[in-house]
Formats: structure tokens, C-alpha cells, sequence
């Protein structure tokens, strides 16, 4: 079958997979000048697709399923056992809702205002150190809001290890061997400390506050009528908190962003309001953190000559999409202005994947991803005079998830 699409010889390519990383599908669709190929990959035959009609075959959902796309060593690091990622139909929508009713713009502002303030406290810390890595102290800022915004109860002293265990759970991603071990030793350490409170709030020994991340949760009702068990409840409120912690990625990439383009950061102090939006838009397109999303096909179908049988798994290129010189021009440059004509396609601009979230898997997130970038640099940019010492700025393509190596170390930092 498929004779008339390209094959990648290899018998398997899982460790080509894991060397070339985020560019494994874009250099063999650049190969075989084709928007899709098949493979062995994971011990099965994939279908890898790319570009704005992938994505919204992709996110047919009349074509393809979650159910089954997400191996186990994903779901027991990074997104937690049968939660929401691997839903379909009518309860995934209804899980959805969920998720969305706590990511509406009051949510935002509620959240990016811990962020100002937490921001704004760092200054005397920052102020009479040698030298802070970005990268750190975003993880911590993040993590100390994003429970504060969700109702959840940190300690101070617990910060720390909080913090790493929400990083470690998303650095696995694309991890085998200790890396992916780390992941789930942080989120079975994370789900008991999240169950414990989740307990308390359903015997009425914690009182949560309604609207919160946490009540929401805790009190949400399936489509049965019934309460989602405890460990259901807290694998989906880790699954808006980790996340948060996530943002620390972009934050810093963000920072390589002003550090190596000056056009860039003279446009952030002195452009128009509307340059910062895109700046984070242009983030989130050009640098690494999605690789790819997999679905697995309902019925079979043809789609561009291929023949796509029922249960295959077809993996969505999203790095590559965001690159594609067909949908952005010189895509390897970074271009915030490129935004500004953007027609706000749902299927060409990625990063968090395509379609309409409130009815398919998109991310929920996006608006407090963009807004947590806007704050921050707006932080860095306006509030702050730091000066960036040598370091090592390089980040990998291969390694999934990616990172400018330092973490983005600042020094001689003074308030504005
Ligand atoms: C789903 C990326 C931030 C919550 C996703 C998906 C991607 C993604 C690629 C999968 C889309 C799909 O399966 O079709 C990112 C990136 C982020 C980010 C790169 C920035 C670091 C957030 C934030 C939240 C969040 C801030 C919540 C506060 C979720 C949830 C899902 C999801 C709950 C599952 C949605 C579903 O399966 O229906 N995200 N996300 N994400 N994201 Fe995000």
C-alpha cells in the first residue's frame, strides 16, 4: 500500500528521531519535497504530515482520535494518566469547557498582575546579587503564581523543589533513560502532594474559594453527573499549573530574542504598544518547544495520495509548520513586524497546536502564554538595566525540550 508517497528506508527510526529532533520531519519533507512521508517510528508505521493543510486534516476530528496517540511514558511524565490530552468527543469537550472557563481574559489579568508583582519584589534581590539566571528565577516566579492564582497552598519553603518537579515533568518530553525517570519521579511526588489538598478540599477540611483553579476542579462534573475522582481532579489542575511553569521556556528565549537583536528591544522601549504582542508572537513561531502532536486516524481515508488506514498514527509537524517558507517568508529570521499582516489562520501558526480550542485538542493556554511573555519582557525591557556577560546562548535543536544553554545569566542589575 502507499507506493505513491515516500518512505524512509530506515527500519526504525526512533533514534534518528531522537537526534534530529525538532527537525526530524522537516528535513524529510524538505528531502522528498513532500508535505508528507511515512516511517517506522516507536515500533510502528507513522504517517508524518506538515504545513496548513496537515493541520487541518490534523484537527478533523470526524478523521482522527486521541485515544491511544499518546504513549504511556507521556502520559506518566508529562501529561498524567487519561487526562484530558488523550479525550475524545462529547466528554472532551466537556473537560474542555472546563479548561477553557479558566483561561478567560479576567484570568489573565488576574494572573499577569501576580507576575508584575512578583517581578517588581525580585528588584532588591536582583539588585545586591553577583548574578541571576533567568531561567531560575522565572521557574520559581511562575510556580509561586500559578498556585497562588489557582488557590493551591505553597510554602515557601517548598518553592524550590515545586519548581523542579513541574520543569522535570515537561524536560522529559523527549527524554529516554534518566531524564524520563526524573519526569516521573517529579510528577508521582507532585500528584500526592496535589491529592492531599484535593482531599481536603472535598472533606471540607480546606476551603478552596469558587472560581478558583482548584474549586473548579474539585466540585466539575462529568457529563454522568459524577465528581471526577481525586487523582482524576489533580492530574487535570497539575495539568494547568505545570504548564504556567512552562512559560519560564519562552520567557528566556524571549530574553536571547532582545539581548541579540537591538531593532528588536529598541522597538520594545520606544515602538508602538501593538510590537509587543507580536514580539510574542514571533517567540513563540521561531523558537523550539512543540515538536510534533500525534492522532490516530478513526476510518481510512485518503488524504494527498495516501492511504490512511483506520488506527494509524499520524504525527502533525508543528515546528516545521512554523517554518515552512510557504507560510512565512525567510522563516529563520526573527521578525516580530511579519505579525503585524498575520491573517490569524487557525491552522498555520502552531506553537501550541491548530483549530478551534474550544472543540478540538488546541491549546487552551495561549492567551496566558502570550501574556505572561508580554509582562515579563515588558519587565525586563522597561523596568530594568542589566548588562548580559558571556555565556553560552547556543540551544539545540535535537535536544527536546530546547534551551539556551546558560538559562540566560544577567548581571550589574539596576531598577529603571
Ligand atoms: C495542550 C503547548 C501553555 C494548558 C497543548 C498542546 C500543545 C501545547 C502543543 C497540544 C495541542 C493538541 O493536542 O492538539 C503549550 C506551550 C505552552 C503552553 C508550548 C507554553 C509554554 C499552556 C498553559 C496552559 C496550558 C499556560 C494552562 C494554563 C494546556 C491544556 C492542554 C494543552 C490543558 C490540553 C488540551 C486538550 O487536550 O484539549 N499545549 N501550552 N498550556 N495545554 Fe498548552
Amino acid at each position: 500500500t502507499n507506493r505513491n508517497i515516500p518512505h524512509d528506508k530506515n527500519l526504525d527510526n526512533s533514534l534518528t528521531l531522537l537526534q534530529e529532533g525538532y527537525l526530524f520531519i522537516k528535513n524529510r519533507t524538505e528531502k522528498y519535497q513532500s508535505d508528507l512521508f511515512e516511517a517506522r517510528l516507536l515500533g510502528e508505521k507513522v504517517l508524518c504530515i506538515s504545513g496548513e493543510e496537515a493541520a487541518k486534516v490534523f484537527y478533523d476530528d470526524s478523521l482522527f482520535q486521541r485515544k491511544g496517540a499518546a504513549p504511556k511514558r507521556i502520559q506518566k511524565s508529562l501529561f498524567g494518566e487519561n487526562a484530558i490530552q488523550s479525550m475524545d468527543g462529547e466528554a472532551h469537550i466537556h473537560r474542555k469547557l472546563l479548561f477553557m472557563s479558566l483561561m478567560t481574559p479576567p484570568h489573565q489579568k488576574r494572573l499577569t498582575k501576580l507576575a508584575i508583582q512578583e517581578w517588581e519584589a525580585l528588584i532588591p534581590k536582583w539588585e545586591g546579587a553577583k548574578h541571576v539566571v533567568l531561567f531560575d528565577e522565572a521557574k520559581k516566579l511562575l510556580t509561586r503564581i500559578a498556585c497562588k492564582w489557582a488557590g493551591v497552598p505553597l510554602k515557601e519553603s517548598e518553592l524550590e523543589e515545586r519548581a523542579e518537579d513541574f520543569y522535570a515533568m515537561v524536560d522529559a518530553f523527549g527524554a529516554a533513560g534518566p531524564r524520563h525517570w526524573k519526569g516521573r519521579r517529579a510528577r508521582s511526588r507532585t500528584e500526592e502532594w496535589v491529592k492531599s489538598i484535593m482531599e481536603g478540599v472535598r472533606n471540607g477540611t480546606y476551603s478552596a474559594e469558587k472560581g478558583s483553579a482548584l474549586y473548579e476542579m474539585a466540585f466539575h462534573k462529568e457529563l454522568n453527573g459524577r465528581q471526577l475522582d481525586v487523582q482524576m481532579a489533580s492530574v487535570e489542575l497539575i495539568n494547568v499549573l505545570r504548564p504556567i511553569v512552562a512559560t519560564a521556556t519562552f520567557i528566556v528565549f524571549a530574553a536571547v530574542a532582545v539581548h541579540e537583536y537591538p531593532e528588536v528591544k529598541q522597538q520594545l522601549q520606544s515602538g508602538p504598544p501593538e510590537y509587543l504582542e507580536m514580539f510574542a508572537q514571533e517567540v513563540r513561531r521561531y523558537y523550539p518547544f512543540g515538536p510534533f502532536l500525534g492522532a490516530r486516524a478513526r476510518k481510512n481515508f485518503t488524504w494527498k495520495e495516501a492511504e490512511i488506514t483506520e488506527g494509524m498514527l499520524v504525527l502533525l509537524d508543528m515546528y516545521g509548520t512554523n517554518h515552512d517558507e510557504r507560510l512565512w517568508s525567510s522563516p529563520n529570521e526573527f521578525r516580530p513586524e511579519r505579525f503585524k499582516d498575520w491573517d490569524g489562520s487557525l491552522f498555520d501558526f502552531i506553537p501550541q497546536g491548530g483549530g478551534d480550542p474550544a472543540k478540538g485538542h488546541r491549546c487552551p493556554g495561549e492567551g496566558i502564554t502570550v501574556e505572561i511573555i508580554k509582562t515579563s519582557i515588558n519587565f525586563l525591557v522597561n523596568f530594568l538595566n542589566y548588562n548580559v556577560p558571556v555565556q553560552n546562548l547556543n540551544f539545540s535543536l535535537s535536544r527536546m525540550p530546547s534551551l539556551p544553554e546558560s538559562g540566560f545569566v544577567m548581571d550589574n542589575i539596576r531598577k529603571k
